[in-house]
């Protein structure tokens, strides 16, 4: 066998032990027993010499070469056994024992008034719900009392999938897909996400909303502001003052908005001298949007106006977090700065 066969061989022979190689002691002796000082390549290389001096360089050549693969080889395998260890540590790893370390971040804002207002409704035997964001038509507008052609779509810039299908402008939604789903009497709480073709520093495309709905026997708006009251002094402060004002939405007859009293300058309207800002010095911020519902709705649910009554309200979370928790930024809900996530 010529010299060159002889160290082109070491390749294979050196691929062929490294497959039985399974700690990094066996790779090591492997390196020795081929790249080692008195090892294969070694040995090889010591009979240089005897080669007519004409074909030394081409043998030279060829032995940096294989060395450079061997060598190759060696490192290759060492990163394999070296995951292998890593996966083998986790193996013997009890994953169901506790941390060491304490648990470390917070609930996001949103998350927190969710868990909040919802917790609140659970407490009043409401049932959480919720609803595809990606929504037809139908329910997003026409179920709600809100035909094609309806002038209260205009309220909401809406984000369309296709000419019927499109991204949900709002929770209440929910409220025909859960009445179409369940028999009357029913208490459903609903938060999720709803999108609107908005952006600016008081809008951002996607927020969060609540939706509440009550429908049964005999429910009058005494039990809409009695309800609204208990939960906004839940959430506000028990000294919280909340008035309704008449309003309008196509899904709701009568409608109001329900305000509360200003919860940073206690409803006084300034601040010290300054006016201010939250409420512009009256006292009072609009909170949500409320009513009973709409015959109409009933209609288009298969439930009997004649029969029965409800109210339904929506909110949106990122304003109930902005008041309560005094935050003066939208956009801070979601940029994800660590250092605004953590103080909650
Ligand atoms: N869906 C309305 C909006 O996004 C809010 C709303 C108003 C919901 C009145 C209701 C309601 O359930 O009764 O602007």
């Amino acid at each position: 066998m010529s010299l060159i066969t002889e160290l082109e061989s070491l390749i294979p022979n050196l691929q062929a032990e490294l497959v039985r190689a399974f700690s990094l002691q066996d790779l090591e002796q492997a390196r020795v027993a081929w790249l080692g000082r008195k090892g294969s390549l070694a040995r090889i290389m010591a009979r240089l010499p005897e080669l007519p001096p004409a074909d030394r360089p081409a043998a030279g050549q060829k032995a940096n070469e294989v060395k450079t693969r061997l060598t190759e080889l060696v490192d290759q395998r060492k990163a394999e056994l070296e995951s292998l260890e890593g996966a083998r540590r986790m193996a013997g790893f009890d994953a169901s024992l506790p941390g060491r370390l304490p648990w470390q971040g917070s609930k996001h804002p949103t998350t927190l008034v969710i868990e909040e207002i919802c917790g609140i409704f659970q407490g009043l035997g409401y049932e959480v719900v919720s609803g595809p964001e990606v929504e037809t038509d139908y329910y997003n507008f026409e179920a709600l009392n809100m035909p094609p052609e309806h002038p209260a779509r205009d309220m909401q810039d809406t984000l369309y999938i296709t000419e019927r299908v499109l991204m949900r402008t709002h929770t209440s939604p929910v409220q025909a897909r859960s009445m179409k789903s369940r028999k009357p009497p029913l208490a459903v709480i609903v938060p999720g996400k709803v999108y609107r073709r908005d952006s600016d520093l008081t809008h951002t495309p996607m927020f969060h909303q609540i939706e509440g709905l009550l429908v049964g026997k005999d429910v009058s708006m005494a039990h809409l502001r009695g309800t609204l009251t208990v939960f906004l002094r839940g959430v506000f402060g028990a000294e919280t003052r909340v008035r309704f004002r008449p309003s309008f939405f196509p899904f709701t007859e009568p409608s109001a908005e329900a305000d509360i009293s200003c919860c940073i300058c206690n409803g006084k309207g300034h601040t010290g001298e300054d006016a201010c800002r939250v409420c512009k010095g009256t006292g009072w911020v609009e909170i949500l949007g409320c009513g009973m519902v709409d015959p109409a709705v009933f209609d288009s649910v298969g439930y009997d106006p004649e029969e029965v009554t409800g109210f339904a309200f929506g909110l949106g979370v990122e304003r109930v977090a902005m008041l309560k928790y005094g935050i003066g930024d939208l956009r801070m809900f979601f940029e994800n700065d660590a250092r605004f996530l953590a103080q909650f």
